[in-house]
C-alpha cells in the first residue's frame, strides 16, 4: 500500500431514516489495511496463457500444497452480497459439550486455557470427525473462548473443496472481493507471504510494525461469526497471530463511557483494499461496498456486548464530527491494540487449525521471520448475522438502511 495515496470517501447516505441524510464527505490519509499477503502482485506474480494470475512458476513449484496456492481470474465477477437470515449454530448446541468432548473419550483429549478469560487449545480432537451436533458445540466452545486452537488435525487432506464443504454447516461462506483462492474454490480464502523479499518491503518499507488489528471484512452487511484459519506452510517459529478480547474492551470501560458509544454507529470500508489490489495488478470481484454498522454490538449466542469497530476498515463514527470520530476511535483502537491484559498471542505448529469468533475478537497478523520462507494458509468465514446494537433487531432486513453509497 502506497502510504502517500489519499483516497477520497466520500460518504453519503438517504438510506437511515434513524439518521436522517446524513453528510459525511470528508477526505483522509489511506488507511493502513495491511492485507499484503492476499493480493496478486503484478511483476512479481504472474499471468498464465489462460488469463488466470497465479503465484510465479518458482515459487509453486517449492510448494508442498499447491492445490491451496492461490489463484486471481479478473474475469470472475460476482453480484453484492444480500442479506440472508443468519441463525448462528452455536444457539443449537448442548452446552455440555457431550458430542465435541464425550466423557467416554475424555483420556484421549486434552484442553488448556491460553488466558483465563481469551483462547483455549485442544488437543485429541479431530474436528474432520465431527458430527454435525459435534459442529455445533464446536460454535458454542468457539464464542465462549473467542478462540480456540485445535493441534495435529487432518483438516486440510480433504483438500480445498473438502474444507469448504466442511465449513458449510457454519453460514453461508463468504467469497472475498480481492483475495486468491485454489481454482474453482472461490469459498477459500488464501493468505500467502512470497519468500521474498520484496514481501517484508511492502510491509516495513514506510512502516515500523507489521500490526493491523482487524476483524475480517467487517465492511460487510455481514461480517463473518467464525473464521477457521489453518497454516499449511510457515516459518520455523515465529508468525503468529494475536488476538485481543473486544468484550472484555468493552467491559473496562466506565459505565458513563460505555453508555455514550453504545447508541453509536460506523462506517466500515472495503474501499482502500480494493483501491491496494488495484494498485497490485488484481482483481474487483465485486464492487467495493461501505456499510454502517453499530459501534457496540451484541453476541447473538452470549448476548454480551463487544467493541466493534478495527483500525483496518472502520472510517468514522457517523453521528459525531469528524475529529470528535477520529479522536475516540483512536481511543478504542488503542485500548484493543495496546491492552496487553486483553490479548493473547497464537502461535502455529504444523497441522494447527484455530477458529476463532469475529464478533468477540480482533486479531493481527505478526511478521517476523526472514526470508526465504513462504507462509501459506487458507481462511474459511461464514458469513454471520448483520451486526446489531439490540438482539431485538436481529435478522431484521430493514435494520437501518442498505449500503452507504460511495
Ligand atoms: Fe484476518
Amino acid at each position: 500500500m502506497s502510504k502517500t495515496a489519499t483516497t477520497k470517501l466520500d460518504v453519503e447516505t438517504e438510506a437511515s431514516e434513524r439518521f436522517g441524510k446524513l453528510n459525511l464527505v470528508h477526505s483522509e490519509e489511506a488507511p493502513r489495511t495491511g492485507d499484503y499477503d492476499t493480493h496478486f502482485y503484478a511483476g512479481q506474480d504472474e499471468v498464465s496463457e489462460d488469463g488466470i494470475l497465479r503465484i510465479n512458476s518458482e515459487y509453486r513449484a517449492k510448494s508442498t500444497v499447491p492445490d491451496f496456492l492461490p489463484t486471481w481470474d479478473p474475469r470472475e465477477k460476482l453480484p453484492p452480497l444480500e442479506f440472508h437470515e443468519y441463525h448462528d449454530p452455536g444457539l443449537r448446541a448442548d452446552p455440555s459439550f457431550p458430542n465435541l468432548f464425550p466423557e467416554q473419550l475424555q483420556d484421549q483429549y486434552k484442553t488448556k486455557r491460553i488466558t483465563p478469560k481469551l483462547g483455549t487449545e485442544v488437543r485429541g480432537v479431530q474436528l474432520s470427525q465431527l458430527t454435525d451436533a459435534g459442529k455445533d458445540e464446536l460454535a458454542l466452545l468457539v464464542a465462549q473462548r473467542g478462540i480456540v486452537v485445535f493441534r495435529d488435525q487432518d483438516f486440510s487432506k480433504a483438500g480445498p473443496q473438502g474444507v469448504v464443504d466442511y465449513a458449510k454447516h457454519f453460514g453461508k461462506l463468504h467469497v472475498h472481493q480481492t483475495s486468491g483462492h485454489p481454482e474453482n474454490v472461490p469459498e477459500l480464502h488464501i493468505t500467502y507471504r512470497r519468500p521474498d523479499h520484496k514481501e517484508f518491503e511492502r510491509v516495513f518499507e514506510q512502516d515500523i510494525s507489521s500490526i493491523f488489528w482487524h476483524t475480517d471484512v467487517s465492511y460487510e452487511l455481514q461480517p463473518p461469526s467464525y473464521t477457521f484459519f489453518n497454516v499449511l506452510e510457515g516459518p520455523n517459529g515465529g508468525g503468529d497471530t494475536l488476538f485481543a478480547d473486544a468484550f472484555e474492551a468493552f467491559d473496562r470501560l466506565s459505565p458513563t463511557m460505555q453508555e455514550f458509544i453504545s447508541g453509536l454507529h460506523v462506517i466500515h470500508s472495503a474501499y482502500e483494499q480494493a483501491e491496494n489490489s488495484k494498485g497490485a495488478g488484481g482483481v474487483q470481484r465485486r464492487l467495493p461496498t461501505a456499510h454502517i454498522h453499530p459501534l457496540v454490538r451484541v453476541h447473538p449466542v452470549l448476548k454480551r456486548k463487544a467493541l466493534f469497530v478495527n483500525e483496518s476498515f472502520s472510517r468514522r463514527i457517523v453521528e459525531l464530527k469528524k475529529p470528535e470520530s477520529d479522536a475516540l476511535l483512536r481511543f478504542l483502537y488503542d485500548i484493543v491494540g495496546r491492552t496487553h491484559d486483553l490479548q493473547l498471542r497464537a502461535n502455529w505448529e504444523p497441522n494447527t487449525v484455530a477458529i476463532w469468533d469475529n464478533r468477540r475478537v480482533q486479531h493481527s497478523a505478526v511478521v517476523d521471520w526472514e526470508e526465504p520462507v513462504h507462509r501459506h494458509a487458507f481462511r474459511i468465514t461464514p458469513q454471520g448475522e448483520r451486526p446489531v446494537e439490540d438482539l431485538k433487531y436481529l435478522n431484521d432486513k430493514n435494520y437501518y438502511g442498505e449500503e452507504v453509497p460511495r
